[in-house]
C-alpha cells in the first residue's frame, strides 16, 4: 500500500466500492440483524447529543445510518463519502441529507462553519494513514464538538485465524445448522465481491492513540467481542432462550474484558471530544 500515490488508493477504494454499493443495504442492514444491535450501540452513545447539531457522516456510504438519524429527529445531516456509487444509492433514497463526494484526507470547510458532531461507522480501517485522517476530523469538528467511532478490531482473531476459525466451527455448529438456510442467503450475494483493496483492521488502542495524537480526548469505549457479533447475527434473537442467551454472553463481554485491549477480535465504539467551549 505504501507504493501507492494517494490517487492510487483513492481509486482502488472506489472500485472496490462500486462493486457493494449495490448490495450494501439488504445484506449488512436490512437482511442481516446482527447489525441491529450495532445500530442501535451507536444510537445509545449519542442519545444526550442534541438534534439539530450539525452532524457529518465520514464514510456514509449509502447513508443508511444518515437515514436513521432523519427518522429519529434529526435535522442538520451530511454525510461525506469518496465513492460515488455509494453516495448514488443515498441520494436515491431522498432524504434531506447533504451529500459530499470527497476523501476526508481533502475535505475542509470555512473557517468556524465545522460540526458539532461527526460520525464515522466502518470508515476508518479503509483509510491508510490514519494519523493524517485523525487530523482531518479535528478541523473539522468545532471546539466542544463530539466524535463517534465505530470499528472493526479483528487482527487478533485473523492473527490466530486456523485455530480460532476451527473452534468457532465447532462452538457455532449447533447454531449454524439452526439457521443454515438464513446464512447461506446472507452470505450468496458476497461470494464474488472482492474485499476493499484498504481493508485494514486496526487495534482499538492504535486507534485511540492517534484520535488522542490529533488532540480528541476519549470520554466513552465499549467493545462487542467477534464470538457475541456472530452470536448475534447467528441467534436472530427470535425466541425467549435466544434472547436470554445472547444477553449473557454479553454481559460476561461486558464485565470480563477491557474494552481497550490493543488486538481483541470484535468491533470498538468510541466516544471522543475536541476540547474548547461548546
Ligand atoms: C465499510 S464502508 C462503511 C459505510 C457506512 N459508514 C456504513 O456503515 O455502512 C466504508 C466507506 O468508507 C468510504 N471511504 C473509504 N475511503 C474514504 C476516504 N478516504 N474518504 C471518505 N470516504 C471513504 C468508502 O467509499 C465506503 O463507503
Amino acid at each position: 500500500m505504501s507504493n501507492l500515490t494517494t490517487t492510487q488508493v483513492y481509486a482502488q477504494e472506489i472500485e472496490s466500492e462500486r462493486h457493494q454499493a449495490a448490495i450494501y443495504i439488504d445484506t449488512y442492514y436490512v437482511r442481516l440483524l446482527a447489525y441491529e444491535g450495532y445500530k442501535n450501540d451507536v444510537v445509545d452513545i449519542m442519545a444526550d447529543l442534541p438534534k439539530d447539531a450539525p452532524l457529518l457522516d465520514v464514510g456514509c456510504g449509502t447513508g443508511w445510518f444518515l437515514s436513521l438519524l432523519e427518522r429519529k429527529g434529526w435535522r442538520n445531516l451530511s454525510g461525506l463519502d469518496i465513492s460515488p456509487h455509494m453516495l448514488a444509492v443515498a441520494r436515491d433514497m431522498g432524504s434531506a441529507m447533504t451529500l459530499h463526494e470527497a476523501p476526508i484526507e481533502e475535505f475542509s470547510v470555512a473557517t468556524g462553519e465545522g460540526y458539532e458532531v461527526i460520525t464515522c461507522l466502518g470508515s476508518l480501517h479503509h483509510m491508510p494513514n490514519l494519523d493524517r485522517v485523525a487530523n482531518s476530523l479535528a478541523a473539522l469538528l468545532r471546539p466542544g464538538g463530539t466524535l463517534i467511532v465505530h470499528e472493526p478490531n479483528e487482527d487478533w482473531f485473523y492473527e490466530h485465524s486456523t485455530f480460532l476459525r476451527g473452534l468457532m466451527r465447532l462452538l457455532y455448529a449447533p447454531l449454524r445448522i439452526k439457521n443454515s438456510r438464513r446464512v447461506r442467503a446472507l452470505r450468496a450475494p458476497w461470494a464474488s465481491v472482492p474485499p476493499s483493496p484498504h481493508h485494514d483492521d486496526v487495534a482499538v488502542d492504535e486507534l485511540v492513540a492517534s484520535l488522542q495524537k490529533a488532540g480528541f480526548v476519549l470520554e466513552q469505549a465499549c467493545f462487542k467481542n467477534t464470538l457475541v457479533r456472530v452470536l448475534e447475527g447467528m441467534l436472530f434473537r427470535e425466541s425467549a432462550f435466544d434472547r436470554a442467551l445472547y444477553r449473557l454472553v454479553r454481559w460476561a463481554d461486558k464485565t470480563m474484558f477491557d474494552p481497550l485491549a490493543g488486538k481483541r477480535a470484535g468491533a470498538a465504539l468510541l466516544r471522543l471530544r475536541k476540547p474548547g467551549a461548546a
